[in-house]
C-alpha cells in the first residue's frame, strides 16, 4: 500500500512491487485483491501493473506520523483494516506494556462497544474508530477529566475545521451537534486504589455516514450530514490527536477547574436542564454544574445528588 501510495496514480509494475517487498507477483495480485476488498481503489491487472487511482482516505501510520510530530502519538501509531473493538486492542496492548501515546485506529470495527452494552456503530472507512493508551500519575476518581478533556479535544478539532459547527458536549462522554449525537467516548482503565495504572480512551466519531441503521436514525448525525459535505478523515483524526496531546499536557500543568470551566462553557445541558438519571433506581431534577471532580451534580426534590456514572436523559 505504502509503495503504491509514494507512487500515487503511477502505474508500478507487478515484479517491482513483488522485488520491493521480496515476494513473488501471484502475491501481489493476492494483496492487491485483498485490498481492493477493503475497499482502496487501485487499477490495473497483473499483465500491466497497478496503481492507485485516487489516494484514500484511510489513517494509515504512514500518513498520520508526519502530521503528528511533536505529540506523544506520532511514534506508536497502530493501523487496522478491521478489528472487533480498538479498545480490546488497546486495553490488552497496555496490559502487555505499551507505551503512553499508543493509538489504535481501524477502518472498521466488527465488535465496536459503546458504554454499559451498547454497540457502537462501525461501518467501513467512513468513521474514526480510535483508542489511546495513557499512563497519568494520578489517582482513579481524576480519570474522569480524561474523559472531558477527551470531548472538549473532539470539539475543538471540529472547530478548526469547520468553524461553523457548535459541537454540544454533553456529560460525561457525548458529544452532539443539535440534539444528535455524533461522537461518543468510552474511557476504561486499570488501576489500584490509589493510582492510576493505564487508561484507554476510545473515541468513535461519525464523519461521512451519510444513512444510520433505523434504530440510530433518530439520535444519530454525522459530520458529513451536519455540514453537507465530506470530511477529510487524515486532517480530522490528525487535528483530533493534536488537540488531544495539548489537553493532556494541560490538565497536567493546570488547575483542573480550567477544564471543567471549559466542559461547563461548551455543553449546554450541565446546569439548569431537567433529566432523569437511570442510577439508583432512577431519580429526576435539574442539572446544577460540575463538582470539583467532574461529577455531574442533579438538584432534586431531596436535595442536591451527584451522578456517578448513570445515563442522564433531558425531559
Ligand atoms: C458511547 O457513546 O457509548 C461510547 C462509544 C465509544 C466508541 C469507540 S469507537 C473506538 C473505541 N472502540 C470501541 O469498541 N469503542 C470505542
Amino acid at each position: 500500500m505504502k509503495l503504491l501510495a509514494d507512487h500515487a496514480t503511477v502505474v508500478v509494475s507487478g515484479t517491482k512491487i513483488a522485488s520491493e517487498i521480496g515476494t513473488g507477483r501471484s502475491e501481489v495480485w493476492r494483496l492487491v485483491q485483498q485490498l481492493r476488498d477493503l475497499g482502496v481503489e487501485i487499477g490495473g491487472h497483473p499483465a500491466t501493473g497497478y496503481s492507485l487511482t485516487s489516494m484514500p482516505d484511510l489513517l494509515l501510520p504512514d500518513i498520520l506520523a508526519p502530521l503528528l510530530k511533536g505529540t506523544i502519538f506520532a511514534d506508536h501509531i497502530h493501523h487496522y483494516y478491521k478489528t472487533g473493538s480498538t479498545n480490546n486492542l488497546a486495553m490488552d496492548a497496555a496490559a502487555e506494556g505499551a507505551p503512553e501515546g499508543s493509538v489504535f485506529l481501524a477502518e472498521q470495527q466488527t465488535a465496536g462497544r459503546g458504554r454499559g452494552a451498547n454497540q457502537w456503530h462501525s461501518a467501513r472507512s467512513t468513521g474514526i474508530y480510535c483508542s489511546i493508551v495513557l499512563r497519568p500519575t494520578m489517582p482513579p476518581a481524576d480519570a474522569l477529566l480524561l474523559s472531558l478533556v477527551a470531548g472538549l479535544a473532539v470539539r475543538e478539532a471540529v472547530q478548526e475545521i469547520d468553524a461553523r459547527i457548535h459541537p454540544d458536549l454533553k456529560w460525561p462522554n457525548d458529544v452532539l451537534i443539535g440534539e444528535k449525537k455524533f461522537c461518543g467516548i468510552l474511557t476504561e482503565m486499570s488501576a489500584e486504589v490509589t493510582r492510576v495504572r493505564q487508561v484507554v480512551i476510545g473515541i468513535g466519531v461519525n464523519v461521512n455516514q451519510v444513512t444510520f441503521p433505523s434504530d440510530l436514525q433518530a439520535t444519530a448525525t454525522s459530520l458529513r450530514l451536519a455540514t453537507g459535505s465530506e470530511w477529510s478523515r487524515v486532517e480530522f483524526c490528525a487535528a483530533l490527536l493534536k488537540a488531544l496531546d495539548r489537553g493532556y499536557r494541560t490538565l497536567q500543568q493546570q488547575p483542573r477547574e480550567a477544564v471543567l470551566r471549559r466542559f461547563s462553557e461548551h455543553s449546554s445541558s450541565v446546569r439548569g436542564v431537567k433529566v432523569r438519571v437511570d442510577e439508583n433506581g432512577g431519580f429526576e431534577g435539574t442539572t446544577e454544574g460540575l463538582d470539583d471532580r467532574g461529577f455531574l451534580q442533579v438538584r432534586t426534590t431531596q436535595g442536591l445528588r451527584t451522578v456517578l456514572s448513570g445515563t442522564v436523559r433531558p425531559i
